[in-house]
């Protein structure tokens, strides 16, 4: 399957394929080089499904460069909220300004250029080039591997940067180029729709013929990766701090490091020892850590337990309810970086990480407002 001929079929059936059964998708209207941009930033590691209402009100709310560059950090996080990987819409809010600062609000079109951005890799620089500008520069992802793995029989590890690189040649050299962003989308959404991990669908695949792991029957056998670390496990007591009136309380995170900047319920580490106690044991270390901080309150019970995967960070967080000493509202002002909620719209305009939107909810929802 290396020779020239075949990989020419290769291409010609993808893209026959491609046009003729694409999914409509909203940044498939456009070649707008910045709306490709967000689209991207926003499918790593996320659902086509789950893009698409966030990517539509992003958009309309932030039509352009000049639009994303002069919002404060704090709305674009909100619009991010429930997505999920923040830094990517850090990132992507501090390279947009420096597009308009730097290239007068042109998304740059050299891959030197664009790969210089805040939180555009290999992928995204190539996606951009070739679906907005039309360059024939590939864009590799785990998708594509997968697909080239198994037509190409490519057998080596696709977590090594090395087998990208072979990868990248490799649709370098069939990347036809009059139609180089209809063939990054079409190797996408082979992928995404038919060359899938564990069922692919053979049967309705257009470069069945050409696919060296089909024909051995391998398919499934292919892309090789070295599994990555587990996610270290992290144990945590959470603490839901209500006071007379119902107010909840919550804080702001650091300005760095890990969802910087979002709002959460107050929460502590615990270590081996504490996290093999029985609840009332971490219901006073809870208590102390928040009579530290100057917030007197009293442990009513277990509220829930909930999980959070980050990339590299397993939380396992225990949730128990607290009743205030006090009255948020009255008595001594809250320490720096907190506030009381009071009811579910004191939400608004806050971010909080996913793990903290389910707590709330449960709060807000066995609880109602009056
Ligand atoms: N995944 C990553 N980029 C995509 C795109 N442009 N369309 C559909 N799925 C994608």
């Amino acid at each position: 399957m290396e020779n020239l001929a075949a990989k020419a079929a290769f291409s010609r059936k993808l893209l026959e394929w491609y046009r003729a059964s694409r999914r409509d998708l909203p940044w498939r209207r456009t070649r707008d080089p910045y709306h490709i941009w967000v689209s991207e930033i926003m499918l790593q590691q996320t659902r086509v499904e789950t893009v698409i209402p966030y990517y539509e009100r992003f958009m309309k709310r932030f039509p352009t460069p000049e639009a994303l560059a002069a919002a404060p950090e704090e709305e674009v996080l909100k619009l991010w909220e429930g997505l999920g990987y923040y830094s990517r819409a850090r990132n992507l809010h501090s390279a947009v300004r420096e597009v308009c600062e730097r290239y007068g609000g042109v998304v740059p079109d050299t891959r030197e250029a664009i790969r210089s951005l805040k939180g555009v890799g290999d992928y995204t620089a190539g996606a951009i080039l070739s679906i907005a500008y039309g360059k024939p520069e590939p864009a590799v992802d785990g998708n594509v591997m997968r697909v080239l793995s198994r037509c190409f029989l490519i057998a080596d590890d696709i977590a090594k940067a090395g087998t990208r690189a072979r990868m990248e040649e490799l649709v370098r050299a069939m990347m036809p180029p009059d139609a180089a962003g209809d063939f990054t989308q079409a190797l996408m959404e082979l992928g995404a729709t038919v060359c899938t991990p564990r069922a692919p669908r053979c049967g309705g695949c257009p470069v069945a013929e050409e696919c060296a792991a089909h024909r051995q029957g391998i398919e499934t056998e292919l892309p090789v990766k070295s599994k990555a670390k587990p996610p270290r496990p992290e144990y945590r007591a959470a603490a839901v701090v209500r006071d007379r009136a119902g107010r909840i309380l919550v804080r702001r995170r650091p300005d760095s490091g890990l969802l910087a900047g979002m709002w959460e319920i107050p929460h502590i580490w615990l270590d081996e020892e504490q996290r093999e106690m029985a609840d009332d044991g971490k219901m006073a270390f809870m208590r102390d850590a928040l009579a530290n901080e100057g917030i007197p309150a009293r442990p009513l019970g277990r509220f829930g337990r909930e999980e959070h995967v980050f990339s590299h960070i397993h939380w396992h967080m225990d949730v128990f309810e607290f009743a205030a000493d006090g009255d948020f509202a009255r008595g001594a002002p809250l320490p720096d970086r907190y506030r009381a909620l009071e009811g579910q719209d004191g939400m608004d305009g806050l971010t909080f990480p996913n793990i903290f939107l389910r707590i709330l909810r449960n709060v807000f929802g066995r609880h109602p407002p009056a």
